[in-house]
Parts: structure tokens; sequence; C-alpha cells
């Protein structure tokens, strides 16, 4: 797998991670949210730098210019809840993109802190050919982001797979990297060092999807 992990160029990309994982910034929702699209937008245009171009001759009112424009078909799949701030941001770039979304939940045993991942809900269209995102803004343990490519195998066979993250923990990388074909890329916009017990990204931000959308009742 290409990992390309933009932390390790400064940008004010640092700025927007750094606003989302400070505790009292982050209780701004409305912000912790806008971020996340900020940043999807970024990894987005760094990702659009390896896509394929055709050049299109483009008339002004003025005259003529022959511009390369990007020819890939796209489709953006997103793991709810969290993924959709990504989503959005994702999606203000390549705005005609279909796009898929996905349900994946930590289903816990009862007396100990082991889960598995369920997947309740799925909608996409044909991925055969296109170019595949899957965003999902935290890469803990990396089980749902394989359990989604898993379950998208039968939509087609996608040209080339990006997988578009936020945070990621160095050990969800590792589990990404090892059960990956080597043409996958990751974007990602930082890794931190690792996972607590209860499977959270360490130092991480938190609960993603809690702080966009608000908590949930545990049943
Ligand atoms: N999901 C989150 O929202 N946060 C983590 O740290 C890990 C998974």
């Amino acid at each position: 797998m290409h990992i390309h992990n933009l932390s390790e160029t400064r940008s004010i990309l640092n700025t927007f991670v750094a606003q989302l994982r400070d505790k009292t910034i982050q209780k701004d929702s409305m912000r912790f949210r806008r971020n996340i699209e900020r940043i999807g937008e970024i990894l987005g245009f760094e990702m659009s730098k390896t896509l394929n171009f055709s050049q299109k001759q483009i008339e002004t009112p003025l005259g003529q210019k022959s511009t390369e424009i990007m020819a890939n078909e796209i489709v953006i799949c997103s793991i709810l809840r969290a993924g959709l701030p990504l989503h959005d941001g994702l999606l203000n770039y390549f705005d005609d993109a279909d796009n898929a979304f996905i349900s994946a939940y930590r289903k816990h045993d009862a007396n100990t802190e082991n889960f598995k991942i369920i997947i309740e809900y799925l909608t996409c269209p044909s991925i055969e050919g296109k170019t595949l995102l899957i965003a999902d803004p935290m890469l803990a343990t990396g089980q749902s982001m394989l359990s989604t490519m898993e379950v998208l195998k039968p939509y087609g066979i996608p040209k080339e797979i990006h997988l578009i993250s936020v945070i990621g923990s160095q050990e969800g990388v590792d589990y990404i990297n090892k059960n990956v074909s080597e043409n996958v890329h990751l974007w990602i916009a930082t890794i931190d060092e690792k996972l607590n017990d209860k499977g959270y990204i360490i130092p991480g931000i938190g609960d993603a999807g809690d702080l966009a959308f608000g908590p949930k009742l545990q049943k």
C-alpha cells in the first residue's frame, strides 16, 4: 500500500487537525464538522494529483485555452456516521462523483473489550472500472475499512482504490497495509501512536461520530 501521511509536510492541514484534537475547540460541533470537511477537501486535492487527465479545448468569451481535465470516474463510499463530513469535503471537489454509504459499527461482547464490526446498511452504485474512494475519518483497528472493501466486492472491480482518513493508529495502518494489495493508496492527515483497550486512537480526538453529531444511547 502507498501511504501518504500529509502531516509529514507542514501545511494548514495540521492546524485543522490540531483543532479537531483540542478538547475546548472540539466542543464546537459545527467547527468540528467543518474541519473534517476541510481536511476531506485537502486530502482529495492531494489525491487528485495522481489521477488521469485528458486535454480539453475550452472556449472562453475571449478565446480558447487547451486545459487538462480530470478523466477518472469517481465513486465516494463513506462509512456512517462520522464519515459524513469527510464525504462532504470530498464531494465538494469531486462534485460529479457517484456515492455509496455503508453503516459499520462495533458490537462489543458483553463482558470483554472485544468487538466485531457489524454492517447493516449498504447502498452502492457500480464500481466497475471506477476510481473508488473509501472515507472513514478514524482508522483505528482498520477492521471497518477492510470489512467495507470486502462487502463492496460484488459491486465490481474498481480501477483503483484510495482510502481517505483523518487520523489513524499505527496499528490500524499496519493491519490494512498487511491485508490490501500493493496498489491501494492511503491518504491520511496524521498517524498516532496506539490504540487503548477500547480500540480508541491515543491521543486521537475521542469519538468522532459523537463530536460531529452528538452522543448516542448505548444499547
Ligand atoms: N472511532 C472514533 O471515533 N474514535 C477513535 O478513536 C476510534 C474509532
